[in-house]
């Protein structure tokens, strides 16, 4: 790719050009202008890996740890390096932008992508953010800081109406982007989808133009959600650089044009939107990367997958470790357990989820520790559907796991020449086709004949799912098991476009082989009403699973039986990518079906029982106080199995701290009565109270507080100094601190500001500064801060609508999480400074 003159390119761009810059071609793809070397620029999410241009039949990349996961390692020089593997892994994926990093706040604890985001407070949030968009940026690929601001619940999430104190935005919710423009300069942002006070994001020039360009003097390219645009002039006017995807609703040639010609639109406008565009293609041509590059899996190496391994292990929170039930030992006794033992949790659901070069689970990694495999039993189901039939099928074309898949114009009734227009060979059964491309289709109605061989592992009742936005009929030996297709609800799977998952039982013998056949219709054969949902367009989706069925009551007792016969067990339960996903929120913080009871059952035939949870945000533990062991271990990426395996044998001593608090209940959480969309606006009543600043403040006791985790060490903090300087804006701190364990371990030591007073109600203390730090055993290392002082003391004042820091008493508090205050030392700020910016 060319570098270019931006300004000499841009007085040569006829108008129409002009225009069709300003939007997508395509879900993945910019327009390019040939005869002036502007080429088109690919497009990938983000934020946990680099998909690569296809959701559906995906080319394999490397899945980091979830939002929370990247957040909980409060590991800044490591958050760089997971930036430097995106960047990496864009270059194998031709891509020259990421769609990431996410960072938007977990009001409460149901957000359907808190997974995504990094944590509940917006100085982690924006440290984490700048670390992630300097790694990325340090390979010259683009880094899209996403979505700005606001998207903070998926409930109606483009229409919905956030009213938000003009404080709670800047102090809370604009915080994170502010940080990551001061510490990174991300090349790119995207609008979020839903209005702020009245206004959509991407129609907002109070927060595109007023905030983000003048006061912070942002200079890259802004883009949209995808179909996050409302308007053709107005958004233009508002600074919306980029329509994404394309092709275009609002910004069609004849629109623009009309708009030009007839004075509705400025010249100037659309000027400034190009070369914004043209800035970014400028910025991009140091990458290398080529134009419309092949997609390959070159970087699944040892190196990628050494890093996305110590990476996992450092996201794993230790909670529980009564009578140093860990970490275990390797002639131990050990028996696997639990619903999230076989199943690799590696990501969260909807854009942010990719196909994994591989995928590890807790027992396969917990076996390769040991000489002997141990035993396992499920104990209990916790999918939300059938859980995927591609991986228990195979595929009598290639002899491999999977199924033979072939596309058609027409449905199978067809009576003339029905034309093979595709075959594809494929291994999952999530099939979202929204940017499946095919020369022979005039349409987005299509349909697909789906086949495999199932083999049942033994007799019994087994359940069969299907998914759909589209139709579908399932078929065992040509007996029609499930009709998704002639009375079809509305459910939230496919972002939220798609029906509710229909099942159906058959009797089956084991050992013997069925032929399993899906009948599927594209998006335009769907009869349920899409409702109010964005609309990715495209060819819809399909799911479908099979499980043999089982008596819950007699899996428990299987597992009780297998706890009791061994020394220590290890409990793996949680979540996974359908209870959290992108286009819905989570409806209670419970774990799956039976999973309690199951837990209640082990922990009390086995009390060495470690449980591992693995859950993007929080999830309600009602025998907490009955667990000896407990980790939470989100969504871990390609290494997420052995990432816990360390942990859980020492191989790795565990360092993260919660990035998130953990309440007891739902109920306790600050967004409780407000986390919905109602009436078309949804109310941010908690205003800056989110998180611990609200459990703090309320004095309410929580399962696990912020910045909460334990080692297989033990640190101590001392020699607390500080130096305020304000002329020169600055807080400096510096402390001891000691490990005092028999093994090397790494501590996070966070520094807390605690406003004593003031014109105003204030949180009891905000988090400002952490430092993560490596001690080899009864070592002493310095620890140091070095802040600005007016980022670090100040409030937004409505009344002067500037931040103010204030006359008055404030301490530094030094603790080992929000909860646990080891070290204060107070100062005073003499001269008050109102200001504004960066
Ligand atoms: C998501 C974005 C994502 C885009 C493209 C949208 O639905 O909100 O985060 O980058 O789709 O997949």
């Amino acid at each position: 790719m060319a570098d270019i003159d931006v300004e000499y390119t841009l007085s040569q761009l006829e108008l129409s050009e002009k225009i069709g810059l300003i939007a997508g071609i395509d879900f993945w793809h910019t327009f390019a202008v040939k005869r002036l070397n502007i080429p088109s620029l690919r497009l990938s999410d983000g934020p946990n890996g680099t998909r690569g241009t296809r959701f559906f039949d995906g080319v394999p990349a490397a899945c980091f740890p979830c939002g929370t996961g990247l957040g909980s390692t409060f590991n800044k020089e490591l958050l760089q390096k997971a930036g430097q593997l995106m960047g990496v892994e864009a270059k194998h994926k031709g891509a020259h932008v990421i769609l990431g990093p996410t960072t938007n706040m977990q009001r409460g604890p149901l957000g359907g992508r808190g997974f995504e985001s990094f944590s509940e407070d917006p100085y982690l949030a924006g440290i984490a953010s700048a670390a992630i968009i300097n790694g990325i940026q340090d390979e010259d690929i683009a880094a899209t800081i996403k979505h700005f601001v606001c998207n903070d619940l998926e409930n109606e999430r483009q229409s919905s109406d956030v009213i938000v104190t003009q404080r709670a935005l800047r102090e809370i919710y604009l915080e994170p982007f502010r940080l990551a423009i001061k510490y990174s300069n991300p090349a790119c942002f995207m609008t979020a989808y839903n209005k702020v006070n009245g206004t959509h994001v991407s129609n907002n020039s109070k927060i595109l133009k007023d905030i983000l360009r003048d006061e912070w003097k942002f200079e890259g390219l802004v883009m949209s959600d995808w179909f996050g645009v409302y308007t053709s002039e107005k958004a233009i006017q508002s600074g919306l650089d980029l329509e994404m995807p394309g092709p275009t609703i609002f910004r069609s040639v004849e629109i623009i044009k009309h708009m030009i010609e007839s004075r509705e639109l400025h010249i100037d406008d659309l000027d400034d939107r190009v070369r914004n565009v043209l800035n970014l293609v400028k910025w991009c041509a140091k990458s290398g990367v080529p134009e419309n590059g092949e997609e390959d899996t070159d970087n699944d190496t040892k190196e990628t997958s050494a890093l996305l391994r110590q990476i996992a292990a450092e996201s794993v929170v230790l909670l529980k470790n009564e009578d140093n039930v860990l970490p275990l030992k390797k002639d131990d006794k050990i028996a696997v357990i639990g619903p999230n033992a076989k199943y690799p949790a590696y990501s969260g659901g909807g854009s942010a989820s990719l196909r994994p070069y591989y995928t590890t689970t807790p027992f396969e990694s917990i076996s390769k520790k040991l000489s002997t495999t141990p035993e396992y039993t499920v104990g209990a189901y916790a999918f939300k559907s059938m859980p995927s039939l591609a991986t228990q099928l195979t595929n009598f074309s290639t002899g491999k796991t999977g199924y033979n898949m072939k596309f058609y114009k027409h449905p199978r009734d067809y009576k003339g020449d029905r034309e093979n227009i595709d075959e594809l060979n494929i291994n999952t059964s999530f099939i979202f086709l929204v940017d499946y491309k095919n020369d022979k289709l005039d349409s987005n109605l299509y349909y697909i004949d789906i086949e495999g061989d199932f083999v049942p592992e033994s007799s019994g009742e087994y359940e069969f799912g299907l998914t759909v936005q589209g139709t579908a009929l399932l078929y065992v030996n040509d007996q029609l098991v499930v009709d998704n297709k002639t009375k079809q609800e509305k459910g939230e799977a496919f972002f939220n476009m798609g029906s509710t998952e229909i099942t159906n039982k058959i009797n089956l013998k084991g050992g013997e082989k069925y032929r399993v056949r899906v009948e599927f219709g594209s998006a335009p054969t769907f009869t349920a009403s899409n409702g109010e949902n964005v609309d990715f367009g495209g060819g819809g989706g399909l799911f479908f699973g099979c499980a043999k069925v089982i008596d819950d009551d007699e899996e428990i007792a299987n597992a009780v039986k297998l706890a009791k016969s061994v020394d220590k067990v290890v409990l793996a339960i949680g979540l996974n990518q359908e209870w959290e996903s992108e286009g819905y929120d989570r409806k209670d913080m419970d774990l799956p079906l039976r999973t309690n009871d199951l837990v209640e059952a082990v922990l009390k035939a086995n009390p060495n029982t470690v449980i591992v949870n693995q859950s993007g945000t929080p999830v309600e533990m009602p025998w907490l106080s009955k667990a000896k062991g407990l980790l939470q271990a989100w969504y871990g990426g390609n290494e997420g199995g052995n990432g816990i395996a360390d942990v859980l044998f020492g191989d790795h001593n565990p360092s993260g701290k919660l990035s998130l608090t953990f309440p007891f209940k739902n109920i306790d959480n600050p967004a409780y009565l407000n986390f919905k969309t109602e009436r078309g606006r949804v109310l941010y009543g908690e205003d800056i109270f989110i998180g611990y600043r609200y459990y703090d403040k309320l004095q309410k006791k929580v399962a696990f507080p912020f910045g909460y985790g334990l080692s297989y060490t033990n640190f101590e903090y001392s020699d607390l100094k500080i130096n305020v300087d304000e002329a020169k804006d600055k807080l400096t701190a510096s402390l001891s601190v000691k490990n005092v364990g028999k093994v090397d371990g790494a501590e996070v030591v966070q520094l807390y500001i605690s406003h004593k007073g003031g014109k105003t109600i204030l949180p009891v203390k905000e988090l400002k500064g952490f430092e993560k730090v490596s001690i080899k055993a009864g070592k002493s290392v310095t620890v140091s801060f070095d802040l600005c002082l007016k980022d670090t003391c100040s409030w937004f004042d409505e009344y002067f609508d500037k931040w103010i820091l204030e006359t008055g008493d404030y301490e530094v508090q030094i603790g080992k999480s929000s909860d646990d205050i080891e070290l204060i030392a107070p100062f005073e700020i003499k001269n008050q400074k109102l200001w504004k910016g960066i």
